[in-house]
């Protein structure tokens, strides 16, 4: 069981839990086709938008399996909401998550994403317990490709049209990284 209530802090960053007045943000976000390419998401309505904020709401837990952590990504500087990450428990006996970002265009090339999946997957290894999380991104998707690697995970498969979506068929990689090589990762920045 993890429940987030104040916000987890970084540098240069606040994740907390999704608030009525990040509709707009969100939408923004839910609308832009240089952030959907990937995603396989049609562009949302704005009566989707208010709903999915509704859910997000509530989802500052994880109580039990396949329950998703979503948290708005905020600019202690500005105090922009300029994303959301999410952390998916896949299972609470095999102790697997899953981790996931979006970040606004303006805000990406950064760092920030980097930085935001660092604190959930902190928060997944010594918080929830974890033993071991996992990502998926499409293969063509350089940047998210470039921050797994960055954040230090492996690539572990490659999944040949594993998604249909507006028409075609999708390959995704999967990456992962365990509790014991995410403590002994080298330094941030190097
Ligand atoms: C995937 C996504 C979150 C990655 O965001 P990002 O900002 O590129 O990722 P990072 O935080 O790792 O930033 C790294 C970039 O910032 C640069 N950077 C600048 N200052 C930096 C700093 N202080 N620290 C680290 N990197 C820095 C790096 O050089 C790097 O640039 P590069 O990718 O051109 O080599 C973003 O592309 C996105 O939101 N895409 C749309 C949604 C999506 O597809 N999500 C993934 C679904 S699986």
């Amino acid at each position: 069981m993890l429940r987030i209530d104040a916000p987890l802090e970084t540098d240069r960053l606040l994740l907390r839990p999704f608030r009525h007045d990040d509709v707009d943000a969100l939408h923004d976000l839910r609308t832009r086709a240089d952030v959907l390419r990937y995603l396989y998401w049609p562009p949302a309505t704005i009566a989707q938008t208010r709903h999915v904020v509704e859910q997000r709401l509530n989802m500052n837990t994880l109580s039990r399996e396949n329950d998703s952590l979503v948290l708005a990504v905020e600019q202690r500087a500005t105090g922009r909401m300029i994303g959301e990450v999410d952390l998916r428990w896949l299972s609470v006996e095999h102790r697997q998550g899953e981790v996931g970002a979006i970040l606004h265009p303006e805000a990406q090339g950064r760092g920030l994403a980097t930085e935001a999946v660092s604190a959930l997957l902190d928060l997944a290894f010594d918080r929830l317990g974890l033993h071991r999380v996992t990502a998926q991104t499409n293969a063509h998707n350089a940047a998210s490709i470039r921050a797994l690697h960055r954040l230090g995970m492996r690539r572990e498969a490659h999944l040949r049209q594993c998604v249909h979506f507006a028409g075609a068929w999708h390959d995704e990689l999967l990456f992962a990284i365990l509790a014991e090589e995410w403590a002994s990762r080298a330094p941030a920045g190097g």
